[in-house]
């Protein structure tokens, strides 16, 4: 995690750096710094514990002249969050400062080496060890910083984006990543952007360089990008376009980027169809399904690997392939899956779900399948993020730039990108009846309007939220398809109102859980009407003989529930399969004014960060 920005050119760099540093909090809110060289060549460091908004009071009246710095937002792994810990680190001499995103995973022998040879260290951090190491590495060996840079990173061992300035270089920015996030942009007098993604430079240039694994920039103002590997070999740079508008990136008029995204979803979700779903002839194509047709037909077994809300998605994604295409599918989650030694077989199709694209578990678990032989196919939201880049081929869901911590777009564009993508297997595989696939692409491409419909509930919720503020915990109930999004609405409420909240299959219950069920205990049934209705009825008795208080999710039109439960909330008909597409927006929608009327930062939950880029 961890947010990281620079820049060189001829503007004022603290201006470009916070604006960008406010882009990426996402990513870590612990602590936030900036390193800035002035005309005098001075190089002036400020940072401290807290959000980009405690470190703008802090430079207040401080010397933030220059055009070349480099910035950071900290989500703490070695460290607690402190002035001390935070980023930017300066070497011993006061020359060089360094802002760092990953973990040194040797970094304690790197550390007693030079703290040895008589290097101080500040911090308590892995991240310190880089910057003191590249140090003495010019020192002793009389290096330029490039070459410095080359010999310390063939002695670390872990995951880095890195971002160095040399206070006797002041138009010079050397950067290098391994398996964390670090783009590039190009502005048009050979200035240079630097961030670990591409939303801080998109208001600058849509002129972007995705470095690989390896690569090492110097970015010298003036002068021609390059590029090169620790071994000092040339690297070619692949310049991007990207398509990021500003209003992306704004709240736009409300109050948290999470509503807003949660009323975005209609509109995101026909961007994901875009082009891909045409009702008028019937059919879905994806880009991918056609260049590797043969591999995807003949899957033996799907695997979903995912983590956290995409891993949801996967559940979601299982019994639709099941059920569609009849290919047997397991879902992992990541973290497990690439240290399991699973079987995996060569006519395995791998599905990585990911909205950031750059999980590193994630990632991790790609590389595992790929190296069994397994096709690797990716379903992303993050534009040339690492996932799509490690993948044979896969789906981007269009949602656009997801910045509320707590997924809400990403997981709607993901079930759908998966629905579409099982119904083009399943027409290919003719799985499924002709009739059944036209009356299913119909009923997809519905969805938007129904989903602006279930928008329609956030009076009723946000009336009912002050009613659940008090509770310590909270039970989600569901069947079927329905299961995950219990588990997503529970996943949602306890991110963001840090109320323990469990997703449970309803019949489940009674083998545990039931037994923490009293008046004290909300319990969120999704009971719309499908093939388990008549059993869900039943799970809603049983949860109402022990004093439970039932919130129900029905279809509209619903008579026996709304005798059962406490507060029914009426939601759109649709096909069994989509329905948590629609259940998910009420559950979003409760969990966000649970925690607004908790007074929570939303936006910022505590200990979490968007792009977890660390295992
Ligand atoms: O970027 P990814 O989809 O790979 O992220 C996976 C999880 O970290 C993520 O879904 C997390 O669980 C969200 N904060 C949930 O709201």
């Amino acid at each position: 995690m961890c947010g990281i920005v620079g820049y060189v050119g001829k503007k004022n760099a603290y201006s470009i750096l916070i604006s960008g540093l406010k882009r990426l909090e996402y990513r870590g809110y612990d602590s936030a710094g900036v390193a800035m060289i002035n005309v005098q060549s001075e190089l002036n460091i400020y940072k401290t514990k807290g959000k980009v908004d405690d470190l703008v009071a802090f430079c207040d009246e401080k010397d933030t002249t220059g055009t070349i710095g480099i910035a950071h937002t900290r989500w703490a792994t070695h460290g607690e969050p402190s002035s001390k810990n935070a980023h930017p680190h300066v070497s011993a001499s006061g020359r060089l400062a360094l802002i760092h995103n990953g973990i040194i995973e040797n970094y304690i022998t790197l550390k007693e080496k030079l703290i040895d040879r008589g290097v101080q260290f500040r911090s308590v951090t892995d991240s310190e060890v880089l910057v003191q190491l590249i140090e003495y590495i010019m020192q002793s060996n009389e290096l330029d910083l490039l070459e410095a840079v080359q010999v310390a990173l063939h002695q670390v061992i872990g995951a880095y984006a890195i971002a160095i300035l040399d206070r006797e270089h002041p138009d010079t920015i050397v950067c290098a990543r391994q398996s964390s996030p670090l783009v590039v942009g190009l502005g048009k007098d050979h200035d240079y952007y630097l961030a670990s993604d591409a939303s801080p430079i998109a208001e600058y240039t849509d002129k972007v360089v995705y470095l690989n694994d390896g690569d090492i920039a110097v970015l010298q103002y003036g002068k021609t990008l390059k590029m090169v590997n620790k071994d000092n070999e040339t690297q070619q740079p692949k310049v991007k376009q990207i398509d990021v508008s500003l209003g992306q990136l704004e709240k736009g008029g409300y109050p948290y980027f999470m509503l807003k995204e949660i009323f975005e979803q209609p509109e995101c979700l026909r961007d994901c169809m875009r082009g891909r779903i045409n009702v008028e002839s019937n059919r879905i194509s994806l880009s991918a399904v056609i260049d590797y047709r043969e591999k995807l037909i003949n899957a033996r077994r799907i695997i979903i690997v995912a983590c956290g809300t995409s891993w949801h998605a996967g559940l979601i994604g299982k019994q639709l392939f099941e059920s569609l295409c009849r290919i047997p599918v397991e879902v992992e989650y990541a973290s497990e899956f690439r240290y399991r030694n699973p079987v995996i077989f060569p006519d395995d199709v791998v599905i990585a779900i990911s909205q950031s694209g750059e999980t590193a578990d994630t990632l991790a678990a790609i590389e595992l399948a790929s190296k069994s032989g397994a096709f690797v196919f990716g379903v992303c939201n993050a534009i040339g993020a690492s996932i799509p880049r490690q993948t044979q081929t896969g789906v981007y869901i269009h949602v656009g730039p997801e910045i509320g911590v707590a997924s809400t777009k990403a997981f709607t564009g993901q079930v759908t990108t998966l629905s579409m993508l099982a119904l083009c297997l399943a027409q290919e595989r003719k799985s499924i009846p002709a009739a059944m696939y036209q009356e299913m692409i119909k009923e997809l491409a519905s969805i938007p309007e129904k989903l602006e419909l279930a928008l329609r509930t956030n009076k009723q919720i946000e009336q009912l939220a002050p009613i659940f503020t008090y509770a310590k915990n909270c039970l989600y109930l569901g069947r079927g398809y329905n299961y995950p999004v219990a588990l997503e609405g529970a996943l949602k409420l306890k991110e963001i109102s840090y109320i323990h909240a469990e997703g449970y299959p309803a019949a489940e219950m009674k083998h545990g859980p039931i037994a923490l069920i009293d008046s004290e205990m909300p319990v969120f049934v999704i009971a719309t009407r499908d093939r388990l209705y008549d059993k869900v009825i039943s799970n809603i008795q049983e949860v109402r003989a022990r004093g439970g208080r039932v919130t129900a999710l029905v279809t509209e039109g619903d008579e026996q529930i709304s005798k059962l439960a406490d507060y029914v909330i009426e939601l759109p008909d649709t096909l069994e399969c989509f329905q948590p597409l629609i259940a998910s927006i009420p559950l979003q929608l409760l969990a966000y004014h649970i925690a607004v009327c908790k007074g929570k930062d939303v936006d910022r939950p505590r200990n979490l960060a968007k792009s977890v880029t660390v295992e």
